[in-house]
């Protein structure tokens, strides 16, 4: 099985290059089903979660072209099939987008619930009680949500709870109904934005993506497109709270700094220098690292995404600090793996209180899921010694060449697929 072993205390130094935004693309992947025209996205990070979601399409009989490594085109002319199988949904969740899709686009859907993950247990009642409201019949029937419809009529739908998966699901269900739907304390990430930007490219009339109330107005049909994917807030603030976490420098590009306002106002509060440019962000982080307190929240807040990184960066700062995770109830699992690194992170309800410390040692790691796994790198690149992270797999759902990018900023750092390629790369760094 692939691991990663890395040798830290290196400060990371250099620039890298950020990719398309996977919780947009994902988003988007399935929202370009709904023409029978050509859609070619372009900025598609080539992670797993792409590459399953876009095997998902091609299941249901879209053509899908890559045309070379970040560029895709899809056409939905071709679809055969409006069953998304269990096996899709069980190696990613968001194939539940393809439900808002098809619905939206055929009247009909069946998609295997997805079940709970590794962060929390992920309802979908949002999901589901956005598409009755547009008229459509939602059963679950054996874990498959069947839902149907002889047509969508446009709705007011408020949501209970700020859910992003709802919003891209319900703005695709509703772009074409007819009538107007009006989506009330909705979501307002910067991948919302990107999905409704690419779906009014192929034709739909969505306003307000970015703020809480999202009008949509109905239309017979969406046609084809060039589009490009936003990039990546999360992948961009992991490494620029690694920059932070090894002292390090590093500018990070192709980025859209005003999506990583609050990361970079975090990083500032533990002494760290942001300097900002059009679309790139430096980080300068010479200086012993202090405490700061952070509460995930749903954008502009503090991103939930990135509750695991930046906890490991205030595990090595002076000071105590307290990291409250309000979205998910789960999101705590890599805090018994820096513990074993001598950490201090005590868990107490939805709250880690952290006593920094100068230095941790490395070990042996495993990857809880995907932002926690980013975190372990970003704690091995800190610590004294060479660590091993295995089921690196949840890394690779979202990061795109992982190991690569952070050997070009300096990182001691190798993907290896057996104990020889283990020892051989130890021999190597010695
Ligand atoms: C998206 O998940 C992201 N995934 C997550 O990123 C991200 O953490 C999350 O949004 C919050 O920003 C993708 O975009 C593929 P939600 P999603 O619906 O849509 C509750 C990553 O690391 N809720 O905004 O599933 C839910 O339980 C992943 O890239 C309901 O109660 O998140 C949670 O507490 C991890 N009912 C809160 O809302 C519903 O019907 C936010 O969930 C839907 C959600």
């Amino acid at each position: 099985m692939e691991q990663y072993v890395v040798k830290g205390g290196v400060p990371l130094r250099g620039e890298v290059s950020v990719g398309g935004a996977k919780n947009a693309a994902l988003g988007i992947l399935a929202a370009a089903i709904m023409t029978d025209e050509t859609v070619t996205i372009e900025n598609v990070p080539n992670v797993r979660d792409t590459r399953v979601l876009l095997q998902a399409i091609e299941g249901i009989g879209a053509k899908v072209k890559y045309v070379y490594n970040n560029s895709v085109q899809i056409n939905g002319g071709s679809i055969c099939d409006l069953n998304v199988e269990y096996e899709y949904i069980k190696k990613i969740r968001a194939s539940y987008y393809l439900l808002g899709a098809l619905l939206g686009k055929y009247k009909e859907s069946n998609v295997a619930l997805p079940g709970g993950c590794n962060i929390g247990s992920r309802p979908i009642d949002q999901h589901l009680k956005g598409f009755k409201a547009l008229g459509a019949k939602v059963d679950i029937d054996k874990g498959v949500v069947c839902a149907k419809a002889d047509k969508l009529v446009g709705s007011h739908i408020y949501f209970d709870v700020v859910t992003v998966g709802a919003t891209i699901n319900l703005m695709m269900a509703s772009c074409m109904a007819e009538g107007d739907t009006i989506l009330e304390n909705a979501a307002k990430e910067p991948h919302i934005v990107d999905v409704a930007n690419f779906l009014n490219a192929m034709g739909a009339n969505i306003k307000g993506a970015g703020t809480d109330v999202i009008r949509i107005k109905g239309v017979s049909r969406l046609h084809g497109c060039t589009y490009s994917i936003i990039p990546d807030q999360i992948e961009a603030g992991t490494f620029m709270v690694a920059a932070a976490a090894t002292h390090g420098d590093v500018v990070v590009k192709d980025v859209i700094p005003k999506h990583l306002e609050s990361i970079s106002a975090k990083l500032m509060e533990m002494g760290c220098e942001i300097v900002e440019g059009d679309d790139w962000v430096r980080v300068i982080a010479d200086k012993e690292l202090g405490s700061t307190n952070v509460k995930t929240l749903p954008y502009p807040g503090f991103p939930t995404d990135m509750q695991p990184q930046m906890a490991v960066a205030l595990a090595l700062a002076k000071g105590s600090s307290m990291v409250t995770e309000s979205i998910f109830e789960n999101r705590f699992k890599y805090v018994d793996e820096i513990n074993r690194m001598g950490a201090k992170v005590k868990v107490e309800g939805n709250t880690a209180y952290i006593e920094g410390v100068q230095r941790i040692s490395a070990a042996q790691l495993s990857a809880p899921d995907l932002r926690a796994g980013a975190a372990l790198v970003i704690a091995a690149l800190a610590a004294d010694g060479i660590s091993e992270i295995e089921d690196i797999e949840y890394i690779q759902r979202g990061y795109e060449d992982f190991e690569g990018k952070l050997s070009c900023l300096g990182a001691v750092i190798a993907k290896v697929d057996s104990d020889r390629e283990l020892q051989k790369f130890k021999l190597k760094i010695g």
